[in-house]
């Protein structure tokens, strides 16, 4: 452990100057914009590409004030210098945190620790770039169809294997940048050790042309092993079936180099699974897996975009990182970000937050999130092991609009809790059609869909923040027994995130804000946000139960008397 105790939020004058704010506050967002003709001004910033408008947010200057005081008070700017500049903030695993360092330019000016920089003996930018290289040249090879399958035919699918960290950001970076992706490639995402998974994702699949990317930071992960022992056995069996294997283990070693790579910071692993390490791209064990999308477990994605879109996408996290390490608190996008979700969970008593692209791409964005943000501030003790002073972790949730609109918005607008949430949209769609015929009642023969899409984005944050009193319900001529279920009561905050276009570099931007937003938010809680042990006990007992679970009468005998009979149950039902 290199870090000091972490100050105690609560003890501080802002904790204790936000709980008396929020004892008994009353919001009333259509009274401060009308008293406030700059308030959307004054609350809106620039990150890079993304202007965030908070005005729509329960936040005085007030409010502000004492959010960034409290910043200031657990060193937030401070504990940024530590991690980009390698010091071991990871304090339960000692180790150091520098995802910051997948992004760095190769031949940037002026860095932020300066090129070159050593931690633990490692000369972190030239294993980063040298890894780069190797990944850039080997997509190349897949897109240009120099590398092939053991046939001779050039690569059409790319199947990466890998769960948590090492298939949430690739499936969601390839589905967010799918109009980037190279004709005639295609990836799929195998993940779960439910076996219709695999069966699935190789289904239809031709053998002679698929290449599979097994994508695992220690290498060790039950489901990515096996899932990947399946896939090799799908590929031998597939091969022989079309008679271009031999019966052989050379044939069979030769097919599984041509058609299986890997991506792990356990080399050593890889080869004892039958990977040629030449065909394995390493990271280290200062990326944590839910920040590991931008090193080389995004490989799928880099063969499908190809390299040069990859390093537009790695400049967007880069512009972001030096927007954090260099805003004054004041308009710092992410510290505001993390600050208003720390004043929402702690002193308003939220406890979700949905995030909302209104960009049918970003459909997988929230599940990304959900990874990023609870399996990184999901704790409850602080980095010296005391107990944490404060609720932590938000739980993250979401869809695409307008689709949420037509399931659960309704509860974020009319129900008793209150769901800060984030509205994300671009200006630019990669397909802008246009409505030929329209309906006659409102949309127009040649409507821009985008902006009837755009529309609804707009009008939600509108409605959220805005409401409808009971007058303008009755207005409306609504009768007066039905007046208090048409209500709106407003007042619930909304961020707006808005970008030119889903480009490589903003989907960058996107991901970048938020790890920095989980950052600022676990250094306000005082925790360790980049260790995970809370997934250990039931990865351990999965593995005590199987025997039970495959039927083995003396293991069955030794569990608790819930899982005993459910065990029997499904032994009962299993054919
Ligand atoms: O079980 C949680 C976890 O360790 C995640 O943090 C990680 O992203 C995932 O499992 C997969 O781990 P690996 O990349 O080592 O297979």
């Amino acid at each position: 452990m290199t870090e000091s105790a972490p100050v105690d939020p609560t003890t501080t004058d802002a904790w204790k100057n936000l709980a008396a704010i929020a004892d008994g506050f009353s919001p009333d967002l259509r009274g401060w914009f009308a008293d406030d003709a700059l308030r959307a001004e004054r609350y809106t910033f620039q990150a890079a590409d993304l202007t965030v408008d908070l005005s729509k947010g329960l936040v005085t200057e007030e409010i502000l004030a004492n959010l960034l005081q409290l910043a200031k008070d657990v060193d937030v700017s401070g504990r940024y210098a530590a991690m980009i500049a390698g010091q071991h903030i990871n304090v339960t695993e000692d180790r150091a945190v520098l995802h910051t360092a997948l992004r760095r330019p190769k031949d940037g000016e002026g860095l932020v620790p300066p090129k070159g920089f050593i931690v633990d003996g490692q000369d972190i930018d030239a294993d980063v770039h040298a890894t780069l290289d190797k990944v850039y040249a080997f997509a190349d090879k897949v897109r240009s169809g120099e590398w092939t399958g053991v046939t001779g035919k050039r690569i059409e699918t790319v199947v990466n294997i890998g769960i948590g960290g090492s298939d949430l950001g690739p499936v969601m970076v390839y589905e967010a940048l799918k109009p980037y992706v190279q004709a005639g490639i295609e990836a799929r995402f195998v993940s779960n050790i439910d076996p219709n998974d695999v069966y699935e994702k190789t289904a239809g699949l031709d053998p002679e042309t698929t290449l599979f990317i097994v994508a695992s930071k220690t290498f060790g992960t039950l489901e990515t092993l096996t899932n990947a022992r399946l896939a090799r056995e799908w590929l031998w069996a597939e091969l022989s079936a079309v008679g271009v294997l031999e019966d052989t283990d050379e044939a069979r070693k030769g097919a599984v180099a041509k058609h299986f790579v890997a991506v792990s910071t356990a080399l050593d692993k890889v080869e004892a699974f039958g990977i040629d390490p030449e065909n394995a791209f390493g990271f280290w064990d200062w990326v944590g897996g839910r920040y590991s999308v931008d090193s080389a477990i995004g490989t799928s994605v880099v063969i499908a975009i190809g390299p040069d879109n990859w390093r537009e996408f790695l400049a967007g996290f880069h512009a972001v990182d030096e927007h954090m390490r260099t805003a004054a608190l004041h308009e710092n996008v992410p510290v505001l970000m993390g600050l208003l979700n720390v004043w929402y969970t702690n002193f308003l008593g939220a406890q979700s937050h949905a995030v909302l692209p209104y960009a049918q791409y970003l459909h997988r964005f929230a599940a990304y999130l959900q990874q990023l943000t609870m399996e990184s501030n999901g704790k409850s003790v602080r980095w010296d092991g005391s107990p944490v002073t404060s609720d932590t972790g938000e739980i993250f949730w979401g869809e695409p609009g307008t689709n949420g609109q037509h399931a659960f918005y309704q509860l974020i607008h009319q129900g008793t809790r209150l769901i800060p949430a984030d509205f994300i949209a671009v200006a630019n769609p990669a397909h802008p059609l246009k409505d030929a015929t329209g309906d006659g009642a409102g949309v127009e023969p040649g409507q821009d869909v985008h902006t009837l899409f755009m529309a609804n984005f707009f009008a939600q944050t509108k409605a959220l923040a805005f409401g409808k009193t009971a007058d303008e319900v009755r207005a409306e001529g609504t009768k007066e027994s039905v007046v208090p279920a048409r209500e709106f009561a407003g007042n619930k905050p909304t961020t707006s995130i808005l970008a030119p276009a889903l480009t490589p570099s903003v989907v960058g931007q996107l991901i970048a804000l938020y790890e920095h937003i989980v950052f600022v938010e676990g250094t306000v809680w005082g925790i360790d946000s980049f260790d995970q042990w809370g997934v250990e006990l039931g990865k351990q007992l999965a593995l005590q139960i199987t025997p039970a679970v495959a039927g083995d009468a003396a293991a069955l005998e030794s569990q608790d008397s819930s899982s005993k009979s459910l065990i029997a149950k499904y032994l009962e039902l299993r054919k």
